[in-house]
């Protein structure tokens, strides 16, 4: 069958309801459009789901990249909120890894080796000495396989990669599934499963940057981002930004997020950690113990859109990153610059360096077992403008 370049699918269940809010029609469904080829010639689409209320997630096959996320306003405006580029050749060359699908290990590993079983298994260091988020091509840089499946309540896209024994250092086959699931209660919900022939090392997450005011021309930055992090102690860095295994209270320290504070009030304070991170990039250990069930991990709030993201997991931990290596040098979508604290980051996750450090909860998978973990990022908006400020 021949295929024109550009073509479209519109698949699924097409249902048609009303936007409350504006008075027009959404159309829930899937679509699926050429987004281009990679330089090895490799087919990348580009999945868009629709809810019922006219939520839209974009995704890509390249990486498995959140492209777009489109929610509404307190007004029911819908505006896209995080970073990204319009073409694949820009996620080809990203060096931030936005939007994208993180593996095998995301986060650190330190010195870039780690044992098991009394074996080293040595992975290439991309970030100092260190490994990062997976190694050189890490699974934000490969082409996942993209099928759509059935949801109950939405509308559900699921990518496999099969990360071969050896891939970038790591030991064993790694069969991967992630299906990001749009809910009709404006959830954008990530599944990540994984099944191995050799005992690994396994942690996923997803490095979507967030700006809850809006990604377009004249963007601004998220310091006035309201957030609340349920967390009790987050996990200190050297500086390589390696845990130093220390769980430091956060009380009387600028990571205290327990109550609403805003992203920018002590984000320049004279605090070695704030320092050494040059803003946060630092693991928050989540107040529950990791398990099955999803807990409130995060809520940030956006006072002039009314935009409130919850992040729900079933993840120990919480990457808090402000995004303190853009420099404005990197143009995304619309040409748009991104500029330091322009958006954040709340990668669930196990912590960084887990393969090192015997007292965190363990990252390793092994044969016959299952990794799988969910994490749920939901909308919604505060109808006034009032909000609680801790000060
Ligand atoms: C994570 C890391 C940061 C940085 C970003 C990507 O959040 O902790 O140090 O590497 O990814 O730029």
């Amino acid at each position: 069958m021949k295929r024109s370049i550009l073509w479209t699918a519109i698949t699924g269940a097409i249902l048609m309801s009303t936007l409350a809010s504006r008075g027009t029609t959404a159309t829930s469904g899937t679509t699926k459009k050429l987004f281009g080829k990679t330089s090895e010639g490799e087919t990348v689409e580009l999945y868009t789901l629709t809810n019922k209320n006219g939520v839209e997630a974009t995704v890509s096959t390249y990486g498995g990249a959140v492209v777009s996320l489109k929610v509404p306003d307190r007004h029911g405006s819908l505006e896209d909120i995080v970073l990204g580029y319009d073409s694949v050749d820009g996620y080809v060359s990203d060096k931030s890894y936005f939007g994208a699908i993180i593996g095998r290990y995301g986060n650190r590993i330190g010195h870039a080796q780690f044992n098991l079983d009394g074996k080293t298994y040595t992975l290439a260091k991309n970030n100092g000495q260190n490994s990062l988020h997976g190694g050189i091509k890490g699974f934000n840089k490969v082409v996942w396989t993209a099928k759509q499946v059935p949801a109950k309540n939405g509308q559900a896209l699921e990518l496999t990669y099969l990360s071969k024994d050896g891939e970038e250092g790591f030991p064993g086959n790694l069969h991967v599934t992630v299906v990001y699931t749009l809910t009709d209660l404006n959830e954008l919900k990530i599944e990540y499963s994984a099944t191995t022939d050799k005992k690994t090392v396994v942690n996923l997450t997803n490095h979507s940057y967030f700006n809850l005011s809006g990604v377009g021309q004249g963007m601004g930055d998220i310091l006035g981002h309201l957030l609340m992090i349920e967390s009790e102690k987050f996990t200190p860095v050297d500086s390589g930004l390696i845990p130093t295994g220390e769980l430091r209270d956060v009380s009387g320290t600028p990571f205290d997020f327990r109550k609403p504070t805003k992203i920018g009030a002590r984000i320049d304070a004279n605090d070695e950690q704030i320092k050494l991170g040059g803003g946060y990039d630092h693991n928050f250990v989540l107040r529950r113990k990791p398990g099955a069930m999803l807990s409130l991990a995060a809520r940030v709030t956006e006072p002039a859109s009314g935009r409130i993201m919850e992040v729900w997991t079933t993840e120990p931990g919480v990457q808090f990153y402000t995004s303190n290596f853009l420099d404005g040098s990197v143009h995304g979508k619309g040409g748009v610059a991104y500029a330091k604290h322009g958006a954040f980051c709340l990668e669930t996750q196990h912590f960084p360096d887990s393969p090192n450090q015997p007292k965190f909860p363990s990252v390793v998978l092994n044969p016959g077992g299952r990794y799988h973990t969910t994490t749920v990022y939901k909308f919604s908006v505060q109808k006034t403008k009032e909000v609680t400020i801790h000060k």
